[in-house]
């Protein structure tokens, strides 16, 4: 990108602030480096909520609380229980199988916990 003195030369009357010149040319190098530095920081603004919002772990269970906490009494647990850990279980803290879908969907790897007796 080649300037010349003369890139900057006033073609109409200066207006002159502050010891400021400004010109027809300023304002068509100034306003497309506005117009695209605003796009870029909606774009970005934009794409950062959305990648906010998809990296959450827990995107609907007990919304309306602070932290999700389950207690379970282990004479409750009976032989065996099997715990998600995906968050995307309809009856969770228990697992339903949906880590399976969300597995597929991710490419991640998640599944449930299980605490059982011991086989005696
Ligand atoms: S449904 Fe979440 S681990 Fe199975």
């Amino acid at each position: 990108l080649a300037m010349s003195a003369s890139t900057f030369l006033p073609l109409s009357k200066p207006d002159i602030r502050n010891g400021f010149t400004f010109c027809k040319e300023h304002l068509t190098t100034i306003l497309p480096l506005l117009a695209t530095a605003a796009g870029t920081y909606l774009i970005c603004r934009y794409v950062g909520k959305r990648s906010c919002k998809k990296s959450r772990v827990n995107r609907e269970v007990n919304k309306d609380s602070p932290k999700v906490v389950h207690s379970i009494d282990m004479e409750d647990i009976g032989s065996k229980a099997v715990y998600c850990r995906c968050w995307r279980s309809r009856k969770f803290p228990y697992c339903d199988g949906a880590h399976t879908k969300h597995n597929e969907e991710t490419g991640d790897n998640v599944g449930p916990l299980i605490i059982k007796k011991r086989d005696a």
